[in-house]
Protein backbone atom coordinates (compact mmCIF):
# COMPACT_ATOMS: atom_id res chain seq x y z
CA UNK A 1 0.00 0.00 0.00
CA UNK A 2 0.79 3.22 -0.93
CA UNK A 3 1.39 5.99 2.16
CA UNK A 4 1.64 9.96 1.83
CA UNK A 5 2.64 10.11 -1.84
CA UNK A 6 1.65 13.96 -2.77
CA UNK A 7 4.58 16.04 -3.59
CA UNK A 8 5.01 19.11 -1.36
CA UNK A 9 3.21 22.33 -2.08
CA UNK A 10 5.92 25.01 -3.15
CA UNK A 11 5.73 28.75 -2.84
CA UNK A 12 4.37 30.36 0.35
CA UNK A 13 0.35 29.66 0.39
CA UNK A 14 -1.07 30.55 3.37
CA UNK A 15 -2.08 26.84 4.70
CA UNK A 16 -4.87 25.31 6.90
CA UNK A 17 -2.90 23.46 10.08
CA UNK A 18 -5.73 20.92 11.44
CA UNK A 19 -5.18 21.29 15.49
CA UNK A 20 -5.84 18.48 17.40
CA UNK A 21 -6.66 19.58 21.25
CA UNK A 22 -6.48 22.96 20.16
CA UNK A 23 -8.93 23.91 23.00
CA UNK A 24 -6.65 22.68 25.62
CA UNK A 25 -3.53 24.76 27.32
CA UNK A 26 -0.70 24.20 24.90
CA UNK A 27 -3.47 24.09 22.20
CA UNK A 28 -5.06 26.98 22.58
CA UNK A 29 -1.77 29.25 22.69
CA UNK A 30 -0.49 27.45 19.74
CA UNK A 31 -3.78 28.34 17.72
CA UNK A 32 -3.30 32.01 18.93
CA UNK A 33 0.24 31.58 17.13
CA UNK A 34 -0.80 30.06 14.42
CA UNK A 35 -3.61 33.02 13.45
CA UNK A 36 -1.42 35.84 14.26
CA UNK A 37 0.85 34.40 11.77
CA UNK A 38 -1.39 34.60 8.79
CA UNK A 39 -2.33 30.35 8.91
CA UNK A 40 -6.21 29.39 8.93
CA UNK A 41 -7.09 26.94 11.96
CA UNK A 42 -9.37 24.07 12.19
CA UNK A 43 -9.76 22.72 15.71
CA UNK A 44 -11.37 19.05 16.09
CA UNK A 45 -11.56 18.55 20.58
CA UNK A 46 -14.19 16.48 21.91
CA UNK A 47 -13.57 18.80 24.96
CA UNK A 48 -13.23 16.34 27.87
CA UNK A 49 -10.44 18.35 29.71
CA UNK A 50 -11.29 21.43 27.80
CA UNK A 51 -13.96 24.39 27.36
CA UNK A 52 -14.85 26.12 24.20
CA UNK A 53 -14.91 29.43 25.50
CA UNK A 54 -10.98 28.96 24.74
CA UNK A 55 -11.16 29.11 21.66
CA UNK A 56 -13.75 32.25 21.43
CA UNK A 57 -10.94 34.32 23.72
CA UNK A 58 -8.21 33.63 21.03
CA UNK A 59 -10.76 34.36 18.16
CA UNK A 60 -11.04 37.53 20.36
CA UNK A 61 -7.36 38.17 21.03
CA UNK A 62 -6.39 37.94 17.52
CA UNK A 63 -9.93 39.17 15.48
CA UNK A 64 -9.67 36.21 13.42
CA UNK A 65 -12.11 33.03 13.64
CA UNK A 66 -11.62 29.31 14.14
CA UNK A 67 -13.32 26.80 12.42
CA UNK A 68 -13.76 24.58 15.41
CA UNK A 69 -15.31 20.65 15.36
CA UNK A 70 -16.42 19.37 18.63
CA UNK A 71 -15.82 15.63 18.00
CA UNK A 72 -13.34 12.64 19.19
CA UNK A 73 -10.12 12.48 17.17
CA UNK A 74 -10.39 8.70 16.83
CA UNK A 75 -13.37 8.93 14.76
CA UNK A 76 -12.00 8.29 11.45
CA UNK A 77 -14.96 9.10 9.49
CA UNK A 78 -15.60 12.44 11.22
CA UNK A 79 -11.76 13.65 10.53
CA UNK A 80 -12.51 12.38 6.84
CA UNK A 81 -15.46 14.81 6.51
CA UNK A 82 -13.02 17.45 8.32
CA UNK A 83 -10.05 16.97 5.25
CA UNK A 84 -12.54 16.72 2.62
CA UNK A 85 -13.89 19.97 3.41
CA UNK A 86 -10.49 21.90 4.13
CA UNK A 87 -7.49 21.57 2.20
CA UNK A 88 -5.27 20.39 5.39
CA UNK A 89 -1.58 21.06 5.04
CA UNK A 90 -0.78 20.46 8.08
CA UNK A 91 -1.89 18.45 11.62
CA UNK A 92 -0.19 19.61 15.01
CA UNK A 93 -2.00 16.46 17.06
CA UNK A 94 -2.23 17.58 21.13
CA UNK A 95 -5.00 16.00 21.74
CA UNK A 96 -4.76 13.25 24.12
CA UNK A 97 -4.57 11.92 27.82
CA UNK A 98 -1.80 13.83 29.71
CA UNK A 99 -2.11 12.98 33.82
CA UNK A 100 0.62 10.37 34.74
CA UNK A 101 -1.51 8.84 37.76
CA UNK A 102 -4.65 8.92 36.65
CA UNK A 103 -3.19 6.66 33.59
CA UNK A 104 -1.70 3.70 36.47
CA UNK A 105 -5.13 3.58 37.12
CA UNK A 106 -6.80 3.42 33.74
CA UNK A 107 -4.05 2.04 31.23
CA UNK A 108 -6.36 1.17 28.49
CA UNK A 109 -7.98 4.27 28.36
CA UNK A 110 -4.82 6.02 27.76
CA UNK A 111 -3.46 3.54 25.10
CA UNK A 112 -6.56 3.88 23.47
CA UNK A 113 -7.33 7.58 23.45
CA UNK A 114 -3.60 8.17 22.85
CA UNK A 115 -2.73 5.70 20.10
CA UNK A 116 -6.02 5.28 18.39
CA UNK A 117 -5.85 8.85 17.58
CA UNK A 118 -2.59 9.01 16.30
CA UNK A 119 -3.40 6.52 13.86
CA UNK A 120 -6.85 7.72 12.81
CA UNK A 121 -5.05 10.93 11.55
CA UNK A 122 -2.38 9.21 10.21
CA UNK A 123 -4.88 7.20 8.14
CA UNK A 124 -7.17 9.72 7.13
CA UNK A 125 -3.54 12.29 6.25
CA UNK A 126 -2.65 9.05 3.72
CA UNK A 127 -6.18 9.64 2.21
CA UNK A 128 -5.41 13.09 1.68
CA UNK A 129 -2.60 13.25 0.69
CA UNK A 130 -1.04 15.25 4.11
CA UNK A 131 2.31 14.71 4.96
CA UNK A 132 3.12 17.14 7.43
CA UNK A 133 2.91 16.05 11.23
CA UNK A 134 3.53 17.38 14.41
CA UNK A 135 3.37 15.66 17.00
CA UNK A 136 2.92 16.40 20.76
CA UNK A 137 5.70 14.42 23.19
CA UNK A 138 6.93 14.88 26.83
CA UNK A 139 10.43 14.88 28.22
CA UNK A 140 8.59 11.73 29.87
CA UNK A 141 10.13 9.48 27.13
CA UNK A 142 13.49 9.91 28.57
CA UNK A 143 14.69 6.62 30.46
CA UNK A 144 15.94 7.79 34.23
CA UNK A 145 19.47 6.87 33.20
CA UNK A 146 20.42 9.92 31.40
CA UNK A 147 23.30 12.22 31.96
CA UNK A 148 21.61 16.08 32.48
CA UNK A 149 21.09 17.31 29.64
CA UNK A 150 18.62 15.48 28.00
CA UNK A 151 19.82 15.18 24.23
CA UNK A 152 17.29 13.56 21.54
CA UNK A 153 19.87 10.66 21.09
CA UNK A 154 19.32 9.54 24.70
CA UNK A 155 18.08 6.74 25.77
CA UNK A 156 14.55 6.08 25.93
CA UNK A 157 12.34 4.07 28.37
CA UNK A 158 9.01 5.17 30.43
CA UNK A 159 7.82 4.36 33.60
CA UNK A 160 4.05 4.45 33.50
CA UNK A 161 1.27 4.18 31.10
CA UNK A 162 1.02 7.73 30.12
CA UNK A 163 4.69 8.17 28.83
CA UNK A 164 4.63 4.94 27.12
CA UNK A 165 2.15 5.73 25.10
CA UNK A 166 4.41 8.97 23.93
CA UNK A 167 7.21 6.35 23.48
CA UNK A 168 5.00 4.11 21.25
CA UNK A 169 3.32 7.07 19.06
CA UNK A 170 7.03 8.21 18.49
CA UNK A 171 7.92 4.63 17.24
CA UNK A 172 4.71 4.19 15.07
CA UNK A 173 5.47 7.87 13.46
CA UNK A 174 9.33 6.85 12.95
CA UNK A 175 8.11 3.53 11.07
CA UNK A 176 5.81 5.17 8.55
CA UNK A 177 8.41 8.20 8.03
CA UNK A 178 10.69 5.02 7.39
CA UNK A 179 8.27 3.42 4.67
CA UNK A 180 6.73 6.39 2.97
CA UNK A 181 10.07 9.26 2.88
CA UNK A 182 7.68 11.85 1.70
CA UNK A 183 5.97 12.19 5.37
CA UNK A 184 7.62 14.57 7.76
CA UNK A 185 7.17 14.49 11.08
CA UNK A 186 8.43 16.29 14.06
CA UNK A 187 8.25 14.61 17.36
CA UNK A 188 8.26 17.70 20.05
CA UNK A 189 9.34 16.76 23.52
CA UNK A 190 8.26 19.58 26.00
CA UNK A 191 9.65 19.69 29.22
CA UNK A 192 7.35 22.04 32.02
CA UNK A 193 5.11 24.07 30.15
CA UNK A 194 3.68 26.80 32.42
CA UNK A 195 2.48 30.63 32.33
CA UNK A 196 0.07 31.71 30.56
CA UNK A 197 -0.63 33.99 27.29
CA UNK A 198 0.65 37.86 29.06
CA UNK A 199 -2.88 39.32 28.57
CA UNK A 200 -4.80 36.34 30.65
CA UNK A 201 -7.18 35.74 28.59
CA UNK A 202 -6.16 31.79 28.47
CA UNK A 203 -4.36 29.78 30.50
CA UNK A 204 -3.85 26.34 32.53
CA UNK A 205 -7.18 25.54 33.77
CA UNK A 206 -6.67 22.08 35.13
CA UNK A 207 -10.03 20.26 36.48
CA UNK A 208 -9.88 19.04 40.13
CA UNK A 209 -7.31 19.16 42.46
CA UNK A 210 -4.26 20.23 40.19
CA UNK A 211 -1.39 17.44 40.10
CA UNK A 212 1.58 20.08 38.43
CA UNK A 213 3.31 22.41 40.59
CA UNK A 214 2.17 25.92 38.84
CA UNK A 215 -1.42 25.56 39.19
CA UNK A 216 -1.12 24.20 42.23
CA UNK A 217 1.11 27.19 43.45
CA UNK A 218 -1.65 29.82 41.83
CA UNK A 219 -4.56 28.23 43.24
CA UNK A 220 -2.94 28.39 46.70
CA UNK A 221 -1.94 32.29 46.34
CA UNK A 222 -5.78 32.58 44.95
CA UNK A 223 -7.08 30.72 48.43
CA UNK A 224 -8.89 27.88 47.00
CA UNK A 225 -6.25 25.42 48.15
CA UNK A 226 -4.28 25.52 51.86
CA UNK A 227 -0.96 24.82 51.21
CA UNK A 228 1.50 23.75 48.84
CA UNK A 229 3.19 20.60 50.03
CA UNK A 230 6.87 20.55 48.91
CA UNK A 231 7.50 16.67 47.13
CA UNK A 232 10.67 16.37 49.02
CA UNK A 233 13.49 18.20 50.22
CA UNK A 234 16.57 15.96 50.32
CA UNK A 235 17.27 15.20 46.84
CA UNK A 236 20.64 16.03 45.64
CA UNK A 237 20.12 19.33 44.23
CA UNK A 238 21.20 23.13 45.39
CA UNK A 239 18.17 23.33 48.07
CA UNK A 240 17.00 19.41 47.92
CA UNK A 241 13.90 20.18 46.01
CA UNK A 242 14.04 18.54 42.03
CA UNK A 243 14.56 20.53 39.87
CA UNK A 244 12.81 20.99 36.10
CA UNK A 245 13.07 22.98 32.88
CA UNK A 246 10.16 25.18 32.97
CA UNK A 247 9.19 26.70 29.92
CA UNK A 248 6.52 29.70 28.85
CA UNK A 249 3.79 27.86 27.05
CA UNK A 250 4.18 31.03 24.94
CA UNK A 251 7.69 29.91 23.89
CA UNK A 252 6.34 26.82 23.89
CA UNK A 253 3.97 27.70 21.46
CA UNK A 254 5.75 29.66 18.61
CA UNK A 255 8.29 26.33 18.69
CA UNK A 256 5.46 24.64 17.03
CA UNK A 257 5.41 27.31 14.27
CA UNK A 258 8.89 26.80 13.91
CA UNK A 259 8.22 23.17 13.62
CA UNK A 260 5.53 22.94 11.02
CA UNK A 261 7.95 25.43 8.71
CA UNK A 262 10.40 23.00 9.31
CA UNK A 263 8.12 19.97 8.29
CA UNK A 264 6.68 21.92 4.82
CA UNK A 265 10.49 21.85 3.88
CA UNK A 266 11.86 18.64 5.27
CA UNK A 267 10.87 14.60 5.08
CA UNK A 268 11.99 12.38 7.45
CA UNK A 269 10.95 12.55 11.23
CA UNK A 270 12.99 14.33 13.71
CA UNK A 271 12.80 14.26 17.59
CA UNK A 272 13.31 17.75 19.32
CA UNK A 273 13.31 18.86 22.68
CA UNK A 274 11.17 22.07 23.39
CA UNK A 275 13.06 23.20 26.80
CA UNK A 276 15.45 26.02 28.15
CA UNK A 277 18.22 24.20 29.13
CA UNK A 278 18.23 25.97 32.85
CA UNK A 279 16.85 23.84 35.95
CA UNK A 280 15.19 25.56 38.56
CA UNK A 281 14.04 24.10 42.09
CA UNK A 282 10.78 23.58 43.66
CA UNK A 283 12.03 26.78 45.83
CA UNK A 284 13.20 28.53 43.50
CA UNK A 285 9.82 28.77 41.55
CA UNK A 286 7.97 29.16 44.40
CA UNK A 287 10.57 32.17 45.74
CA UNK A 288 10.12 33.56 42.07
CA UNK A 289 6.38 33.16 42.41
CA UNK A 290 5.97 35.12 45.69
CA UNK A 291 8.82 37.94 45.34
CA UNK A 292 7.53 38.94 41.45
CA UNK A 293 3.53 38.61 42.14
CA UNK A 294 4.01 40.49 45.73
CA UNK A 295 2.00 37.96 47.34
CA UNK A 296 2.58 35.01 50.40
CA UNK A 297 2.28 30.91 48.99
CA UNK A 298 1.79 28.67 52.33
CA UNK A 299 3.71 25.45 52.16
CA UNK A 300 5.15 22.34 54.13
CA UNK A 301 7.90 20.50 53.27
CA UNK A 302 6.59 16.74 52.52
CA UNK A 303 8.00 13.39 51.41
CA UNK A 304 8.81 12.61 47.65
CA UNK A 305 6.51 11.71 45.87
CA UNK A 306 6.82 8.57 43.85
CA UNK A 307 8.03 8.06 40.55
CA UNK A 308 9.91 12.21 40.76
CA UNK A 309 13.39 11.87 40.22
CA UNK A 310 16.12 15.01 41.30
CA UNK A 311 17.16 16.74 38.05
CA UNK A 312 15.48 16.90 34.43
CA UNK A 313 16.29 19.95 32.14
CA UNK A 314 17.00 19.66 28.26
CA UNK A 315 19.74 20.53 25.76
CA UNK A 316 17.53 22.77 24.02
CA UNK A 317 20.75 23.29 20.89
CA UNK A 318 18.84 21.10 18.17
CA UNK A 319 16.03 23.52 18.54
CA UNK A 320 18.00 26.02 18.06
CA UNK A 321 20.28 24.39 14.95
CA UNK A 322 17.18 22.71 13.51
CA UNK A 323 14.36 24.76 14.10
CA UNK A 324 16.12 28.03 14.67
CA UNK A 325 14.07 28.40 17.81
CA UNK A 326 14.42 29.05 21.40
CA UNK A 327 12.96 30.10 24.74
CA UNK A 328 12.65 33.89 25.25
CA UNK A 329 10.86 34.43 28.23
CA UNK A 330 12.47 33.85 31.46
CA UNK A 331 11.24 32.66 35.17
CA UNK A 332 9.68 36.20 35.95
CA UNK A 333 7.64 36.26 33.04
CA UNK A 334 6.53 32.45 33.57
CA UNK A 335 5.27 33.18 37.07
CA UNK A 336 3.83 36.84 36.53
CA UNK A 337 1.72 35.52 33.33
CA UNK A 338 0.61 32.23 35.20
CA UNK A 339 -0.96 34.80 38.65
CA UNK A 340 -2.27 37.27 36.35
CA UNK A 341 -4.33 34.27 34.55
CA UNK A 342 -5.35 33.19 37.81
CA UNK A 343 -6.30 36.44 39.11
CA UNK A 344 -8.34 37.36 36.25
CA UNK A 345 -10.19 33.39 36.34
CA UNK A 346 -10.08 32.38 39.27
CA UNK A 347 -12.16 29.66 38.60
CA UNK A 348 -10.66 28.97 34.75
CA UNK A 349 -12.85 29.36 32.06
CA UNK A 350 -16.09 27.61 33.49
CA UNK A 351 -17.48 30.50 35.50
CA UNK A 352 -16.35 33.57 34.61
P1 LIG B 1 -4.91 19.63 27.70
O1 LIG B 1 -5.61 18.51 28.39
O2 LIG B 1 -5.13 21.01 28.19
O3 LIG B 1 -5.24 19.58 26.13
C1 LIG B 1 -5.51 18.39 25.46
C2 LIG B 1 -6.81 18.59 24.67
O4 LIG B 1 -7.10 17.40 23.94
C3 LIG B 1 -8.01 18.88 25.57
O5 LIG B 1 -8.67 20.02 25.07
C4 LIG B 1 -8.88 17.62 25.44
O6 LIG B 1 -10.25 17.93 25.54
C5 LIG B 1 -8.49 17.13 24.07
N1 LIG B 1 -8.65 15.68 23.83
C6 LIG B 1 -8.11 14.66 24.56
N2 LIG B 1 -8.40 13.49 23.96
C7 LIG B 1 -9.13 13.78 22.85
C8 LIG B 1 -9.70 13.00 21.80
N3 LIG B 1 -9.63 11.67 21.78
N4 LIG B 1 -10.35 13.66 20.81
C9 LIG B 1 -10.46 15.00 20.81
N5 LIG B 1 -9.94 15.78 21.76
C10 LIG B 1 -9.28 15.17 22.76
O7 LIG B 1 -3.36 19.26 27.70
P2 LIG B 1 -2.10 20.15 27.28
O8 LIG B 1 -1.33 20.44 28.50
O9 LIG B 1 -2.52 21.25 26.40
O10 LIG B 1 -1.28 19.05 26.48
C11 LIG B 1 -1.38 18.94 25.08
C12 LIG B 1 -0.54 17.76 24.62
O11 LIG B 1 0.81 17.95 25.04
C13 LIG B 1 -0.98 16.41 25.19
O12 LIG B 1 -0.83 15.42 24.20
C14 LIG B 1 0.01 16.18 26.32
O13 LIG B 1 0.21 14.81 26.57
C15 LIG B 1 1.27 16.82 25.76
N6 LIG B 1 2.19 17.27 26.81
C16 LIG B 1 1.77 18.14 27.76
C17 LIG B 1 2.64 18.55 28.77
C18 LIG B 1 2.19 19.49 29.84
O14 LIG B 1 2.89 19.64 30.83
N7 LIG B 1 1.07 20.18 29.72
C19 LIG B 1 3.95 18.05 28.79
C20 LIG B 1 4.36 17.17 27.79
C21 LIG B 1 3.46 16.78 26.80
C1 LIG C 1 4.96 15.80 35.43
C2 LIG C 1 4.86 14.40 34.92
C3 LIG C 1 5.46 14.32 33.53
C4 LIG C 1 4.79 15.34 32.62
C5 LIG C 1 4.94 16.72 33.26
C6 LIG C 1 4.29 17.80 32.49
C7 LIG C 1 4.95 13.00 36.93
C8 LIG C 1 5.75 11.99 37.71
N1 LIG C 1 5.53 13.49 35.83
O1 LIG C 1 6.32 16.14 35.47
O2 LIG C 1 5.29 13.03 32.99
O3 LIG C 1 5.39 15.33 31.34
O4 LIG C 1 4.33 16.69 34.55
O5 LIG C 1 2.89 17.66 32.53
O6 LIG C 1 3.82 13.30 37.27
N2 LIG C 1 5.89 19.41 43.01
C9 LIG C 1 5.73 19.69 44.36
N3 LIG C 1 4.46 19.85 44.83
C10 LIG C 1 3.36 19.75 44.03
C11 LIG C 1 3.53 19.47 42.67
C12 LIG C 1 4.82 19.30 42.19
O7 LIG C 1 6.72 19.80 45.09
O8 LIG C 1 2.24 19.88 44.55
C13 LIG C 1 7.26 19.25 42.48
C14 LIG C 1 7.52 17.90 41.89
O9 LIG C 1 7.97 17.00 42.87
C15 LIG C 1 8.60 18.24 40.84
C16 LIG C 1 8.21 19.66 40.39
O10 LIG C 1 7.40 20.18 41.43
O11 LIG C 1 9.88 18.29 41.44
C17 LIG C 1 7.44 19.69 39.09
O12 LIG C 1 6.34 18.80 39.21
P1 LIG C 1 5.20 18.71 38.10
O13 LIG C 1 4.71 20.07 37.77
O14 LIG C 1 4.19 17.71 38.54
O15 LIG C 1 5.98 18.20 36.82
P2 LIG C 1 6.92 16.91 36.66
O16 LIG C 1 6.86 16.03 37.82
O17 LIG C 1 8.26 17.38 36.23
Amino acid sequence: MEFFYAKKPKGDVKMTILVTGGAGYIGSHTCLELLDAGYEVVVVDDLRNSDAESLNRVEQLTGKPITFYQFDARDEKKLDEVFTKHNISCVIHFAGLKAVGESVSIPLTYYHNNLVSTMALCAVMNKHNVNNFIFSSSATVYAQDNEMPLKEDGHLGCTNPYGWTKFMCEEILKDIAVAEPVFSVVLLRYFNPIGAHPSGMIGEDPAGIPNNLLPYITQTALGRLERLTVHGDDYDTKDGTGVRDYIHVVDLAKGHLKAVEYARKHQGCEAVNLGTGVGYSVLDILHAFESENDVKVPYVIGPRRPGDIATVYADPQKAKDMLGWEAELGIKDMVRDAWNWQKKNPQGYRKG
